[in-house]
């Protein structure tokens, strides 16, 4: 489809979210909602060092990634069973598949888990059995991507990895997060290799606070395929021809960005300039219950802040497909279902 019709303003939030979509950048302890933290810490005999729901909310106030990952880690030490990490999955995607969000690949973050002792396999088998039922009961499919905290060392990682090789077939792909500026990508230039034999997709965060050379070292020594983030890429103008010639997604998250004062304000955001550019960029929620909004949240709020339009909500739905670790007929049912929804949109 190379004509979308021009939809008027007050109609805009109505089709985006009712489009169908893929959300590519979503870390699952990311989604633990407050409710749900101590519910969790109560079933489980977990210390908590807030009192109440509201308190531990009000401790959401963000000044840069690191601020909000201290939180997000203390947050994720409530799941200790199989079940927990079933059970959060499960809320995801029930909120999801209420955004029209049709795919999903969930972020996790095994070395949050196993350093407090919760295994590999309780992790694994809890988020795919809630993956497998979401496909079942929700009609949404769903992948996991394991991603390596940079913080620690390559060393670390590669214990991680054989952690997770009796659950390969549960692993779609392999991520990096966590504290970027210090941890630059090729920090992991011999464990992602190794991946990469194995056969698993490669992902990576870069250019969320980091520079632009980290992006650069993203695709050229991790050789990565997608890049988390990647904000920072237009500080570089031979880094946004690079991307825009190879298609590299991005996977774009405007209120974690607006949270964690990566923008001053939704209006100042870049996502426009990159698709304008011709890159591949995508819009997802990162960590939704911190940042204040599921997918559709991110959606609504960002094209309500900026000039953008029927045109840009196709093609970022589009891009999330194309930019997806599906196969080429299941990306071709759903670009097919999205032009539908296009065309009959009034
Ligand atoms: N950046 C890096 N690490 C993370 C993030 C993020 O936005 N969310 C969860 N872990
Ligand atoms: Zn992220």
């Amino acid at each position: 489809m190379n004509l979308v019709k021009p939809v008027a303003a007050d109609r805009l939030p109505a089709l985006l979210r009712q489009m169908p979509k893929a959300e590519l950048h979503i870390h699952i302890e990311g989604s633990l909602e407050p409710e749900l933290i101590f519910a969790l810490a109560r079933r489980n005999g977990v210390a908590l060092p807030y009192a109440s729901v509201d308190e531990l909310r009000s401790a959401y106030a963000f000044t840069n990634l690191q601020s909000f990952l201290d939180i997000y880690y203390a947050g994720a030490s409530v799941l200790i069973t199989e079940q927990d990490f079933y059970d959060m999955a499960r809320a995801y995607f029930a909120g999801a598949a209420q955004d029209n969000v049709v795919h999903a690949e969930l972020f996790f973050d095994p070395q949050t888990h196993t350093a407090r002792g919760v295994s590999m396999e309780t992790v694994v088998n809890g988020l795919h059995r809630a993956c497998v039922d979401a496909e079942a009961e929700l009609g949404v499919s769903a992948s996991l991507i394991l991603c390596f905290l940079r913080h620690l060392s390559e060393e670390d990682a590669f214990e991680t990895l054989e952690q997770a090789l009796p659950f390969r077939e549960k692993i779609i792909g392999i991520g990096l997060d966590s504290g970027e500026v210090g941890n630059p990508p090729e920090k992991f230039t011999r464990v992602f290799a190794r991946c990469r034999e194995l056969g698993f997709h490669l992902v990576a965060h870069a250019g969320e606070e980091g520079p632009p050379a980290y992006v650069w070292t993203a695709l050229d020594v991790l050789k990565v395929e997608r890049i988390d983030h990647g904000v920072q890429s237009s500080k570089d103008a031979l880094l946004m021809q690079r991307l825009a010639k190879d298609r590299i997604a991005l996977t774009v998250c405007p209120l974690s960005n607006l949270k964690l004062c990566v923008f001053p304000d939704l209006a100042s955001h870049n996502l426009r300039q990159l698709l304008d550019a011709g890159l591949a960029a995508t819009v997802n929620s990162d960590d939704p219950a911190y940042f204040g909004g599921y997918l559709n949240e991110n959606f609504t709020q960002t094209f309500a802040a900026g000039p953008l339009n029927a045109e840009h909500a196709y093609r970022l739905a589009r891009n999330s497909f194309e930019a997806s670790f599906i196969d080429d007929a299941a990306k071709a049912r759903h670009i097919g279902r999205l032009d539908e929804t296009f065309a009959t949109f009034q």
